[in-house]
């Protein structure tokens, strides 16, 4: 069997927990696979709202595995706080919830070194969500880092030796008094760390190949989004881990031969949380309509989301570096009351007109619009494709057409229900 990924094809949020979700039921092992509590996938069905930070968003079917892979970094103090919320809503989480071995931790110190960076940057922050993903990462590529396999031995001298470098660059280099912060941020991490170690801790990669062999179907679930990757997204204003395709071979261990699907999911309208450029970005009252409309407020950290037209550049850009080769549009029914909607074809800079991503996004860069009409009336009780107004089929054929990848899905709604399958 080959591994299927799902994965966002803009600036994350774009609703990949739902999707995830929704299409559980078609495999049997859901794996996340770079990231960490940065991400916040919103779940909604039988009145019940969960968002997920670290743990895979199959978790709510029954007979499901769901891995924590590899490229993930992990918070225990997130992990146990989201362990226990589901607890209390009646799931039952055991051993269908495995943790790969090689999985590294976030330290209560890599979160203050990020609070610590993100003060320093002052006015150029990237606008981090303050979990501690940017200084965790640099430890792990840094050959530095801190694992899960790591608590079986030693692991005392190991926490310490790594803190105490952490608490030197703290006050050295950042002046940064961390000493109140971090006694309770301690004793909650390590609470945290006995529960984690309650749970199967794995060769995931060995699990993972050994399980596609023997016929069992896999979802890659991404975090963030394609335009917040490492190498591809508006650097500096990215996250720290590849949030593309490729990112689920390095971060599950599965080869990219065995790489099957790769669904990308996006908007229909763009948003983006944090600094860095947005280039169809809307600062009027149509951006303040799609936040309200769309409850556009981040759900790790509750920050208003930044709000534009579909970019259809980036979309192809972000298509291009994941070989998507179906695609799902989210939240179509955020737009239902415009007469007019623009989706952008293309940049204007200084009198030339850009088709492709640029490196740098300057204030000078304009979209170039086209404005296809609206639909203007409820999507959000349809149920089939057959009930879809012809605008709203307009649109979807107008982005196919576009980036030549088909759309197999339509969400119409934040509930598992409001969900159209049309391939
Ligand atoms: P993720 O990080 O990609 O999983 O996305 P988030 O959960 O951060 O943000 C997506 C938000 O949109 C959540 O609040 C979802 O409940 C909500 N949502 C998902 N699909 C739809 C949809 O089709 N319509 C509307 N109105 N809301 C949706
Ligand atoms: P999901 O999985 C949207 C953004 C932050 C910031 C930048 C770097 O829910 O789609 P970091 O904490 O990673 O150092 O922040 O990336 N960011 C996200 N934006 N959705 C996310 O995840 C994000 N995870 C990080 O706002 O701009
Ligand atoms: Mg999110």
């Amino acid at each position: 069997m080959k591994a299927d990924v799902l994965l966002g094809l803009q600036w994350g949020d774009e609703g990949k927990g739902k999707v995830v979700d929704v299409l559980t039921p078609d495999y049997d092992i859901i794996a996340r696979f770079q990231g960490g509590p940065n991400a916040g996938h919103t779940l909604e069905f039988n009145n019940i709202k969960q968002v997920l930070h670290t743990i895979p968003s199959g978790i709510f079917r029954k007979n499901k595995i769901n891995i924590i892979g590899n490229g993930v970094v992990i918070d225990p103090v997130v992990f146990r706080k989201e362990i226990v919320s589901l607890t209390e809503k009646g799931f039952e989480i055991g051993d269908n919830l495995l943790i790969s071995r090689k999985a590294h931790l976030i330290l209560p110190t890599h979160r203050l070194l990020d609070a610590a960076s993100e003060m320093a940057k002052g006015e150029s922050k990237i606008g981090s969500t303050l979990k501690g993903i940017g200084p965790t990462y640099r430890d792990k590529i840094g050959r530095d880092g801190l694992r899960v396999g790591d608590l079986s031995s030693d692991f005392e001298y190991k926490y310490t030796a790594k803190t105490d470098n952490h608490k030197e660059i703290l006050s050295k280099l950042y002046h940064f008094d961390y000493e109140e912060t971090l006694d309770a941020c301690e004793k909650e991490w390590f609470e945290g760390i006995e529960l984690l170690k309650s749970f199967p801790i794995i060769d995931s990669e060995n699990y993972i190949n050994e399980k596609l062999r023997e016929g069992k179907s896999l979802l890659a679930e991404g975090a963030q989004g394609t335009l917040l990757d490492i190498d591809f997204g508006s650097y500096p204003f990215v996250t720290s881990s590849s949030t593309i395709c490729a990112g689920a071979c390095t971060g599950l261990g599965i080869a990219p031969s065995k790489i099957g699907k790769v669904i990308g999911i996006f908007k229909a309208y763009c948003t983006r949380v944090g600094s860095g450029p947005f280039p169809t970005e809307l600062h009027d009252e149509i951006g303040n309509f799609i936040r309200k409309a769309g409850n556009e407020f981040g759900s790790t950290t509750g920050r208003p989301r930044r709000c534009g037209w579909l970019d259809l550049v980036a979309l192809k850009y972000a298509i291009m570096l994941n070989g998507t080769t179906e695609m799902i549009m989210m939240k179509a029914d955020v737009l239902d009351q415009f007469e007019v909607i623009r989706v952008c074809v293309g940049y204007e800079q200084d009198g030339e007109v850009i088709e492709s991503f640029p490196f740098e996004i300057s204030e000078r860069l304009k979209p170039i619009y086209v404005e296809l009409p609206g639909w203007k009336c409820d999507l959000t009780a349809i149920t089939k494709v057959e009930e879809f107004p012809d605008a709203f089929k307009n649109y979807i054929h107008f982005i196919e057409d576009e980036t030549g990848i088909p759309v197999s899905i339509v969400s119409v709604g934040p509930n598992r229900d409001q969900t159209i399958r049309l391939k």
